[in-house]
């Protein structure tokens, strides 16, 4: 059974595409059903409606967060989603829809959680000198980038590295361990996520004269 799942995002898209992508395999648990949107200007909503994604856009327009999420949650609901995926979605959910999908939503996250939770993660990561940085895909709790880890991967932090090319780094690695979590949470596989969890560690990159 493909269990119907919707998307979150605010911005450009590349963690949505990696589940799209993942999930066009019949074989795949999850089927993306929607796509949905806190921002009208999103690059990511054109790259849904490419791929033949069904797609929403909530904004807050000044209504309480309360309001702006019942209005999600009324929309995922009709929609009859069963899994939420956070891909890029820069808006701190509050209890009342955390508490309404818990065990169902997961979110991505640039850095090996528990370390730098919030934003600026890159920047962060090497102003604090860590030689592996990375990802993490957790469900999410009441705690913001908190919550039982399902998948992390580390990268190497090289000496040259800026946040950018530190971010393309790990975003390559976000693109494959989304769709490696949504497949054990939608599988089942993660019901008990401390036992179960995936953990990563490809260390693709080889430090230059390593
Ligand atoms: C990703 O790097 C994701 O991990 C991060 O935003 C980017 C979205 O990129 N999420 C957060 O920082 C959430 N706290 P994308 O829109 O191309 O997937």
């Amino acid at each position: 059974m493909r269990h119907r799942t919707a998307i979150l995002i605010s911005g450009r898209g590349s963690n949505m595409l990696a589940l799209i992508s993942a999930a066009a395999d019949p074989a795949f648990p999850a089927e993306i059903a929607l796509v949905l949107s806190n921002r009208v200007s999103a690059p990511g909503l054109a790259l849904a409606v490419k791929a033949g994604i069904p797609t929403a856009i909530i904004e807050r327009n000044g209504a309480t967060r309360e309001c702006h999420e019942a209005a999600i949650d009324g929309i995922l609901r009709r929609q009859e989603i069963a899994f939420v995926c956070l891909a890029g979605y820069m808006r701190v959910l509050s209890p009342f829809l955390v508490q309404r999908w818990e065990r169902r939503m997961l979110n991505i996250h640039p850095s090996l959680l528990p370390a730098f939770p919030g934003l600026d993660t890159h920047a962060r990561a090497l102003a604090a000198g860590v030689k592996l940085h990375g990802c993490t895909v957790h469900l999410v709790s009441e705690e913001l980038d908190d919550g039982p880890i399902i998948a992390q991967a580390a990268v190497p932090v090289l000496p040259d590295d800026t946040p950018e090319t530190l971010a393309t780094r790990v975003l390559t690695q976000e693109h494959r361990i989304y769709p490696l979590a949504l497949r054990l949470v939608a599988g089942g596989s993660a019901a008990h996520p401390g036992a179960d969890a995936a953990l990563l560690n490809p260390l693709p990159t080889a430090r230059p004269g390593s």
